[in-house]
This record gives C-alpha cells, sequence and structure tokens, in this order.
C-alpha cells in the first residue's frame, strides 16, 4: 500500500486555480493529464476565498475544481486552506497576529500572520477544517490532507501575552511547581527566582543574556504550540474522514521544530526541498535531509515541494540547468520519496513569487521547462515500481532537537561556532561519497540493527540516553563537547562527558575552542588491535591511521584518560602531545573537530565490515542509493563516470540491460533493477 491511495509514484505540483481565471482551469487539467500529472495540492493559501466572512463559505469554485481534476484523473491533496487567516479575521482579533521578540506585533500583508496559541486562530482553522471535511468527506479525488503550510517557515514563535499565558500553563505542566521551575532554570543566578507564575515569561529582548534553561524550554514550547495547531486540525480531519492520510509538509533540516515528535502526530512525512544549484554541496545537503525524512516514520515520505528551476527568495535566484531538476528529481526517489512535486504547477504573474519556476513557466508549452516537466512525468512513471520500497541502512546518525536547541542556544557557550546541521553533514558527506546508506535516529531508538552508530554532537545527554548508547553492541563514534548538559541545560557533576564518562573512559578537563582561521595539527597513532589489554599503550600496528596529519578546526578539549586508548594526539599548539582522539572498546571519541574526519571514519566502517550498496566507493560526484531491490546511480558531477556494477540488470530509465559498468554522462541518472 503507498502513502495515498494513488497507484505508483506521485507526481505533480502546488495548484493555485484560485489565481487564474477558470477558462485557464481548462487548459490547466488538459496540460497536467498530458504531463502525467497524477496529484495536485489545492487551496493552501485560500482562507479568504473559502470563508469569505465569520462562517460564511463559499466553496463553489473550489467544488468547480475538484470535480474538473477528479475528472481528468487527477487526485487532490487537499489543504485545510489555514496557512494564512483572512483579513476580516485579523481586523476583527488585533491580537491574532505574532509579536516578534522586541514586542512589535507584525502587520498583515503577508501569510502565516498568527499566534500559535491564539485561541481565535485554532478555533478558526478547526471550523475551516471541518467544513472542508464535512464538504469533502466523499469526494473522490480527495487523497490526502494538507495541513497549514510549512509550519514555523515565517511563524516560529510569539512573544505576545497569549503566548505568555500558553507557556505558563506549558511550563506548569512541565514543572509542577515554581520550585521545581526555579530549580531547573538555575534562577540563583543573577537574581531571578520566581515566586509566581505570572512573573514568568518568553524570553523576550532583555538588556543581556536571557536564561539559556528559559531559552531551551521556550524553544520546546514553541514547537510543541505549532504542534498543537496541527494537531488541533488533525483531530477534526480524522473524526470526519477517519481513511484520509494526513501530512504537513515539512521544511527539510529545521532547527525550530522537533520534526521527531511532529512525524509521530501525522500519518505521512512530506517535505518541502529547495536545494540551491549554486551550492556545490546542494546534493550531499539534500541527501542529508532526505535520509533524515525517510528516517522520521523508517516508511517512504513524499517530497511535496521542489522547485522546477529557479526559486524566487533567496538573494539571487539561480535556475537549474538543463537536466538538473530530473537528477534532483531522481534523487529524492533515490531516498525513499513516493513521489516528485513541486512548487508549483503554473508560474504566477502577480505576487511575491511571480518569477518562482514552475512545471508550465510565463512561456508556456514552447519552452525547455515545459519539455522538462513532459520527460519528467515520463521518467517518474517509468519507475512506478519504486514505489513503497525500502532502504536498509548500517550506519546511523543520531540528531536530538532538545540537545541541538541548547547547543545553538545564543550567548552562553565556549563558543558559538560549533552548528549541528556542520556537525551532521561532516560525518554524512564521507558516507554518502562512498554510498553508504544512512538513517537518522533520535536518541532512544532501537538501535540494535545498525552495524555503526555516530553521534555527532550530543550536547544535551541524559543518563538514559547514555545508557542506552552504552547498551548498544556496534560501533559507536562520538563528536566533541559531547555529555556537557542534562535536560534541564545544567553542567552533569563532575564535569563533561557527564553519563557518558564511562562509556568514553575519559573526561573533559576543559574546552579548548580554536578561535577562527587557526588550524591545530591532529598526528594519528596506529589502531589498537581489538581487545588490546593496555589502555593508552600504542596500538599494534593495525591498518588504518598511523603517521596521518588530520587538520582540527574550530574545537578542541583537554582530554584525561581513564581507561582508553589514543588514536591521535595535537602536534604543536596549545595541547601539544595530549590526546585528541581516542577509543574504548568499540567506542570512539573525538575531543576536537576534524577538518575531514573520513580516515576515523573509514577506519571505523572497515572494521565493522560496511561497505557501500555498490560494494566500492563509487567514482568522485556520483551518488549511489538502494532502494529496495532498485539502484540508483545519479552523476552530480561534471564529468560522465564509469561506474562498476555489482549485479546486472534492467535500467527502468532506458531500458538497457546492463552488466559490468555503466558509462553516466553528467546529470545523467541509471535506476537499475536488479
Ligand atoms: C515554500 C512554500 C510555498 C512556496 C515555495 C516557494 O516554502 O511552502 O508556498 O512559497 O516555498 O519556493
Amino acid at each position: 500500500m503507498g502513502l495515498t491511495r494513488v497507484p505508483g509514484l506521485l507526481f505533480g505540483g502546488d495548484y493555485n486555480p484560485e489565481q487564474w481565471p477558470e477558462e485557464v482551469w481548462d487548459q490547466d487539467v488538459r496540460l497536467m493529464a498530458e504531463a502525467g500529472v497524477n496529484v495536485v495540492t489545492v487551496a493552501v493559501f485560500s482562507w479568504s476565498r473559502l470563508e469569505t466572512a465569520p462562517g460564511v463559505f463559499d466553496f463553489g469554485w473550489l467544488d468547480r475544481i475538484l470535480d474538473l481534476l477528479h475528472a481528468h484523473g487527477i487526485a487532490v491533496d487537499l489543504a485545510t486552506a489555514t496557512a494564512t487567516p483572512p483579513p476580516w479575521l485579523v481586523r476583527r482579533h488585533p491580537g491574532l497576529p505574532p509579536v516578534d521578540a522586541a514586542g512589535t506585533r507584525l502587520e498583515f500583508g503577508s501569510r502565516q500572520g498568527y499566534c500559535p496559541s491564539s485561541p481565535v486562530f485554532r478555533e478558526g482553522t478547526r471550523r475551516l477544517a471541518r467544513a472542508m471535511a464535512e464538504r469533502y468527506r466523499d469526494h473522490p479525488a480527495l487523497v490526502l490532507w494538507h495541513v497549514g503550510n510549512e509550519y514555523g517557515d515565517h511563524t516560529v514563535e510569539c512573544f505576545c501575552e497569549e503566548s505568555a499565558r500558553d507557556f505558563r500553563r506549558w511550563l506548569q505542566a512541565r514543572y509542577g511547581t515554581l520550585d521545581g521551575l526555579n530549580a531547573a532554570w538555575g534562577t540563583s543566578c543573577w537574581g531571578q527566582h520566581y515566586t509566581d507564575w505570572t512573573q514568568l515569561a518568553p524570553p523576550r529582548k532583555a538588556p543581556g543574556p536571557v536564561n539559556p534553561a528559559q531559552v531551551l524550554d521556550w524553544r520546546r514550547f514553541s514547537s510543541d504550540a505549532l504542534l498543537a495547531c496541527f494537531e488541533a486540525e488533525r483531530e477534526v480531519l480524522k473524526e470526519v474522514t477517519p481513511d484520509i492520510p494526513v501530512t504537513t509538509n515539512f521544511m527539510s533540516i529545521l532547527h525550530h521544530l522537533d520534526y521527531w515528535k511532529w512525524a509521530a502526530a501525522e500519518d505521512v512525512v512530506s517535505d518541502d526541498a529547495y536545494p540551491d544549484p549554486a551550492d556545490p554541496r546542494a546534493a550531499v545537503k539534500a541527501a542529508l535531509s532526505y535520509d533524515l525524512m525517510r528516517s522520521l516514520k523508517q516508511q517512504p515520505w513524499l517530497l511535496l515541494e521542489s522547485a522546477p528551476g529557479a526559486v524566487s527568495w533567496r538573494a539571487v535566484n539561480v535556475p537549474k540547468e538543463p537536466g538538473v531538476m530530473r537528477l534532483h528529481s531522481l534523487q529524492a526517489l533515490a531516498h525513499g520519496s513516493d513521489g516528485v512535486m513541486f512548487f508549483q504547477w503554473r508560474q504566477a504573474r502577480y505576487g511575491p513569487e511571480k518569477f518562482h519556476s514552475a512545471m508550465l513557466p510565463h512561456g508556456g508549452t514552447d519552452t525547455r521547462q515545459w519539455r522538462e516537466t513532459l520527460a519528467l512525468g515520463a521518467d517518474v512513471r517509468r519507475l512506478a515500481g519504486v514505489a513503497g520500497s525500502g532502504t536498509r541502512a548500517e550506519v546511523a546518525l543520531l540528531l536530538d532537537w532538545e540537545s541541538w536547541w541548547g547547543l545553538e542556544a545564543p550567548e552562553s557557550l565556549p563558543s558559538d561556532r560549533l552548528r549541528l546541521h556542520a556537525l551532521l553533514l561532516s560525518w554524512y558527506a564521507p558516507l554518502h561519497a562512498r554510498g553508504i546508506a544512512v538513517d537518522l535516529a533520535p536518541p532512544g531508538r532501537d538501535l540494535s540493527g545498525y552495524k555503526v552508530v555516530i553521534a555527532p554532537n550530543l550536547y544535551l545527554c541524559t543518563a538514559e540516553q547514555a545508557a542506552d548508547l552504552a547498551a548498544f553492541p556496534g560501533r559507536l563514534v562520538v563528536g566533541p563537547f559531547s555529555g556537557v548538559v542534562d535536560a534541564a541545560d545544567q553542567v552533569h557533576a563532575g564535569g563533561p562527558p557527564g553519563p557518558l564518562r564511562e562509556l568514553l573512559g575519559l573526561r573533559v578537563e576543559e574546552f579548548w575552542p580554536i578561535p577562527d582561521g587557526l588550524t591545530q595539527d591532529v598526528l594519528a597513532q596506529d589502531v589498537p588491535a581489538e581487545g588490546a589489554p593496555t589502555p593508552g599503550a600504542p596500538g599494534r600496528g593495525a591498518p588504518g591511521l598511523g603517521g596521518r596529519t588530520l587538520t582540527a578546526r574550530t574545537w578542541s578539549e583537554w582530554l584525561e584518560l581513564d581507561d582508553a586508548h589514543v588514536l591521535a594526539r595535537y602536534r604543536g599548539g596549545p595541547l601539544d602531545g595530549r590526546p585528541a582522539v581516542t577509543r574504548r572498546g568499540a567506542v570512539t571519541y573525538l575531543g576536537c573537530l576534524l577538518d575531514d574526519p573520513s580516515p576515523v571514519l573509514d577506519e571505523v566502517l572497515d572494521a565493522a565490515g560496511v561497505t557501500g550498496v555498490t560494494g566500492a566507493k563509487p567514482p568522485a560526484g556520483v551518488e549511489a542509493c538502494r532502494r529496495g531491490d532498485h539502484l540508483f546511480l545519479l552523476n552530480h558531477g561534471a564529468a560522465a563516470a564509469t561506474v562498476p556494477l555489482p549485479a546486472s540488470g534492467t535500467d527502468l530509465l532506458t531500458g538497457r540491460h546492463l552488466h559490468g559498468s555503466v558509462v553516466i554522462a553528467p546529470r545523467d541518472a541509471v535506476v537499475l533493477k536488479l
């Protein structure tokens, strides 16, 4: 069973018929059918056109377009239309728009103009969601509910009084008593002891740094407050249309929302992905976020929005060169998406997105864009058999949003240069280059099926999380500045790595961030043979690291070893001769950030017997992914690449039977059915 009842892969995009005269609709559906579009997302920003006054609904135009789409065999991902409250609602309730940290209430005139805690907003969205669900519950075009739109895009948080009340309720539920809150927030520092709940407020703009424990709880609360908006609508939809799956479109790896929690509340994970065509690392960044999407519910997901060409919201919006739309779309399929969808179907003639690319551009059908849209539709049909298939990964990267929030708290850390996305990428990129499948995992997920688990950073690490890691039977790699604080952002007794101390066999005595622009040499030692008896003793020459000079940047630590081998030491600089990379049993710890952790990673992967999906490292620029019995080979490079094949099979894109090896042109791809 696919994500929806549409067979095969989904192909389509956002469709905004309300921006066009109805004469255009006939041409739209005809061209959609020609391109093989089988689903469109409708009504995302239509609240003001559907509820024109309080309780006054005008569904006529939506009825007509849904009927027309259905008549042409096109299914609908129907938005609940709540992404932008209408002007009449905003004017009647001036407290509805969000307030920023400095106390300014934001004006109407854009989108997402709501305070997430506003009862008026939540009640309004439930009313509209119910009206939509009751009206279209039996409409044959309806296959998926699309709640809101990109929660956390423009409105991440709101600092108004309503939000303050909601935050207090949230804090009361978390801590029960003010004593509990005062202890957790460490309010004895800087004279912040609270004596009444009404004294508590969001971390608004203050004279100096705000209490980081307060900020951490605010991040938790703000993610939960938006999630409550989603859940309020979802509840109505499930009541009226229990069989229609519900999604809301995620924004790849978004700092502000704990997507583990969010994904648990939806039926289908969907993502909006806009890799920058001008970014040479676009492919690897996209791959990382797609793997997160697949991992969120450990099932296929849906690329619900992507750009056919240029976007309109960067400072410089570079189009996609010929072939790149196809390549990027195939990449999402390779990483588990059960469809390829775009923003948007027809290019707008007005509004902030009139220069954003579309499947059908201003120039119409005699354009490169349209020809590529047609060709992609045909490719997607050829790959229908991919739908529903999964990926088996032997390596997992740990990602914990609460720890991320703590790590990137403003103005209270030894260095503000440790950014989680960059840390994840630094490990993910070499795995990706080797063609190794990677899952992401939250702390607490069962890791026993993996051979290697990497925690790029676990700044916030509880005793329970540490115990879970200690129980992991495979090879574990832990990055620096981990095990530092508990769930309340308080430094663990005895200092870092807190509850990880026994597992890592060391203490971090001092943090030693490296100033910008400087580097630190790290000299690798031989890797000790497995089970080497004497901690601290030089290794016995297992292949791998010995003698190489690695480069650390941004971060280093003064380590004191209790019971660990040294895999690399600092050479020169303030930590000259001290351990930089260590190992205890199957656990490797890095006390520094290496420019390229590949040597350490390769040694761990080789010892664990992890190879890429093709059995060997693919040529530079070639991405290799396996989904079920499909092998995707994508050439992101600028030159043709010869890729050895692990088995023979048929390339579904061309129908050729391939064996031995295949030459893939730049921006071309092969999808081998093994
Ligand atoms: C997304 C959004 C769409 C559209 C698109 C343009 O963030 O959900 O509505 O604005 O960006 O790239």
